[in-house]
């Protein structure tokens, strides 16, 4: 009985910690300040009850695959990049530091990066990185994987340059990892499960004089689909020659990461290039201190999430604009 109670604990705080979102963004190695330029998402806290808790996302037809969840809310700040410069984004679960676990030890998945004109159009995300399962072993571990196996492994560090000779303009970039825990059922078939994706988005403004236009790219959301080989697997199947326990889902060793191949135009490879001190805090404030003081929120809900009666049950609509808008600078959030 004890044990039971115990294990239940464990699972639930599980649960409730297993969130991951970036902290903060260094530019050739030199940290542009805690949450500067991010759009963060919702996030109540490590013991935050009513609200919005920061994601999984895990229904791929909602908003919220885009930029998570209250991603068409504006960061305050546009962080200034030259093609060709060295990005490192910076994911952390409860503190921006060293000891933090980053995500879940169990979260086993890939990790993908696209971009976007600023705001994103139809089928405006272009892939520019991804890294899905690099190393198999046999049943019943899951091999190694992009988020637990090497972000999660190098201080929450996920890599990225800025693609050589990219138009000077305002961009979107869209990282994200994706949990496969759950993963080998869709959402669909079974909301209670299904693959957790955390999504995060940083403005940048791209300077300098290069020609360098996207192509044609996918749509958030729109680019998943829960056919995808990639969406629903399961981690715990690495051979072919035992079957999934939980369930009827075929065991496949071979990996496909989700959405389109990366452009051509994105850098072939990504060095991971060593980073200064962090500028900033290291600890997040709840969401639901500064969501009322800086930001224009228009959905009818609001006044729950302010007075954080809500639990999970309303819900906020996203409102994403055409156009782009100049940030404004308010109030500090963290
Ligand atoms: C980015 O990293 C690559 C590989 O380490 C390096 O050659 C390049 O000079 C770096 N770019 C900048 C702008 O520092």
């Amino acid at each position: 009985m004890a044990r039971t109670s115990a294990l239940l604990i464990s699972l639930l705080a599980g649960q409730a910690y297993a969130h991951t979102f970036i902290w903060g963004v260094f530019v050739n190695g030199i940290d542009q300040g805690t949450f500067k330029g991010v759009r963060i998402p919702a996030y109540n806290g490590q013991n935050g009850k009513g609200g919005y808790n920061n994601s999984p996302v895990k229904d791929l037809n909602s908003i919220d695959m885009r930029c998570n969840v209250m991603g068409d809310i504006q960061a305050h700040d546009t962080i200034k990049v030259q093609p060709g410069d060295n990005l490192t984004f910076d994911w952390h679960h409860e503190n921006r530091n060293n000891k933090d676990e980053v995500i879940a030890n169990s979260h086993h998945g890939p990790s993908l990066i696209y971009i976007s004109p600023d705001p994103p159009t139809e089928n405006s995300f272009v892939k520019i990185w991804h890294e899905g399962k690099f190393e198999s072993n046999p049943f019943p571990q899951a091999g190694k994987w992009s988020t637990t196996g090497d972000i999660a492994m190098n201080f929450g560090h996920m890599n990225v340059r800025v693609p050589e000779g990219l138009k000077a303009g305002h961009y979107i970039i869209r990282a994200e990892m994706v949990g496969l825990h759950e993963g080998d059922v869709s959402y669909l078939a079974n909301p209670k499960r299904g693959a957790q994706f955390y999504p995060d988005c940083v403005q940048i403004e791209v300077e300098g004089d290069g020609e360098v236009e996207l192509p044609e790219g996918v749509s958030f959301p729109g680019a998943y689909s829960y056919e995808d080989p990639g969406v629903v697997h399961n981690v715990y199947c690495s051979t072919e020659t035992k079957k999934p326990k939980t369930s009827t889902t075929p065991c496949v060793t071979d990996y496909v990461i989700p959405g389109p191949t990366v452009w051509s135009g994105a850098w072939a490879e990504t060095t991971a290039v060593p980073v200064g001190p962090v500028d900033g805090v290291t600890t997040a404030t709840a969401w639901s201190t500064w969501i009322g003081t800086d930001s224009v929120v228009t959905s009818a809900t609001f006044a729950d999430v302010k007075s954080q009666t809500i639990v999970g049950s309303s819900k906020y609509t996203a409102s994403w604009s055409d156009t782009y808008a100049t940030p404004t600078a308010t109030a500090a959030r963290w």
